[in-house]
């Protein structure tokens, strides 16, 4: 198997040598090619990588039109000819000697190897734990909202291993923040491994992801799940929802008036025949796809959903009052978060 490394660069000039020195040794026996795709860099990275490419098998590029990470990765796949390819960084965070690892597992059957942060046996170097929990929390908001990764640990690595056919014939998005999220999302694969790896410190030169990280992230995890479908999942469950308001005022009105029923008892039946409403909705419309599990468990869940939800929504409420916060915006955020949490059990539960 020839293997193609494709490494993005900005102003990476002073890594390169020890970069392609460790790859070198760690790439003893395989048949393998660099390919530096970088950005016209101040420093001249471009220039350097191809006076390398006297000593290592090294194919440098120049791009002057375009710009950013993602589409650098892209165009790098574009210009390889391996049956491989090797994404990672070239400021030493990423360690060479894990490159045959990852290949290796793909040798075995994988489709996509990922070096991972968030599996045991793996690290990352001198982070702060908030600069940690930040990252989690990142990767846990993608993983809940794009259910397709949710049993990825580390998604937004930049450091993974593709069989050339996962991107054969497809749009990657190269505004795409994050390209192994947007891979994970788009190829053609079946079999995903994570390999443990520790996220070493940078040697030279400074990070570029920084400032506006987490927005544009946000942005792309939104845009993959309008690809995906989760945004209209969302609107359909939104309507059930809207559609039982009338279920339950309905039949509360018809119990009182026409059967005399007492206005506290009749609430009950009245809001079971909304649960039982928004049941058959969503599972004839907002998740007809995803019909795993039997009926009576699907119903069962649905109902721990709505009452996990009715709980939420009343302890946040009742503890937020009780804070001195106002009232009718404390039973809104109640609401929203109430509807995130049955949405989302609901997604990956019930409909799992
Ligand atoms: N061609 C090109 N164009 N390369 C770029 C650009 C760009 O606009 N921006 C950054 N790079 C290159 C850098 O030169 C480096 O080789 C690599 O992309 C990663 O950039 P860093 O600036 O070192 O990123 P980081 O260390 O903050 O983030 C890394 O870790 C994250 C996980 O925490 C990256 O691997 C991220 O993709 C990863 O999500
Ligand atoms: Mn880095």
């Amino acid at each position: 198997m020839r293997v193609s490394i494709v490494i993005p660069t900005y102003n990476e000039r002073d890594n390169l040598e020890e970069l392609f020195e460790r790859i070198s040794n760690a790439m003893k026996g395989y048949d393998y090619e660099i390919i530096v795709v970088d950005d016209d860099s101040p420093d001249r990275t471009w220039e350097f990588a191809q006076k390398l490419s006297e000593r290592y098998p090294v194919k440098a590029i120049r791009r002057m039109d375009e710009k950013g990470l993602s589409s650098a990765v892209i165009r790098g796949f574009k210009e390889a000819s391996g049956d491989v390819f090797v994404v990672m960084d070239a400021d030493l965070q990423h360690p060479p000697e894990k490159i045959p690892e990852l290949v290796e597992a793909i040798e075995k059957g994988a489709d996509i190897a990922i070096a991972s942060r968030y599996i045991p046996g793996g690290a990352v170097k001198n982070w702060y734990w908030y600069r940690k929990l930040i990252s989690k929390g990142a990767i846990m908001i993608g993983r809940l909202a794009l259910p397709k990764i949710r049993d990825v640990k580390d998604p937004v690595s930049g450091f993974f291993a593709i069989k050339m056919g996962v991107v054969d014939g497809i749009e990657l998005n190269p505004i795409g923040f994050k390209i192994l999220m947007e891979i994970l999302i788009k190829g053609h694969y079946n079999k995903v491994v994570e390999v443990p790896f520790t996220f070493g410190l940078r040697k030279a030169g400074e990070s570029k992801l920084s400032g506006k990280t987490m927005v544009k992230y946000l942005k792309h995890v939104y845009r993959l799940m309008h690809w995906e479908g989760e945004l209209d999942r969302i609107i359909k469950f939104t309507l059930v929802g809207l559609s039982g308001v009338f279920v339950n005022e309905g039949f509360l009105w018809a119990f009182v008036n026409f059967l005399g029923w007492g206005k506290i008892l009749a609430n009950i039946p009245a809001t079971e025949l909304a649960i039982l409403n928004n049941f058959t909705w969503n599972d004839l419309w907002t998740f007809k796809d995803l019909k795993r599990k039997p009926p009576w468990r699907r119903l069962l869940d649905y109902h721990i959903a709505a009452l996990t939800g009715a709980l939420v929504q009343w302890v946040l409420y009742a503890g937020l009052v009780s804070l001195d916060f106002n009232y009718l915006i404390s039973n809104l955020i109640g609401i929203v978060v109430s509807f995130v949490v049955r949405f989302l059990f609901n997604r990956h539960v019930t409909w799992g």
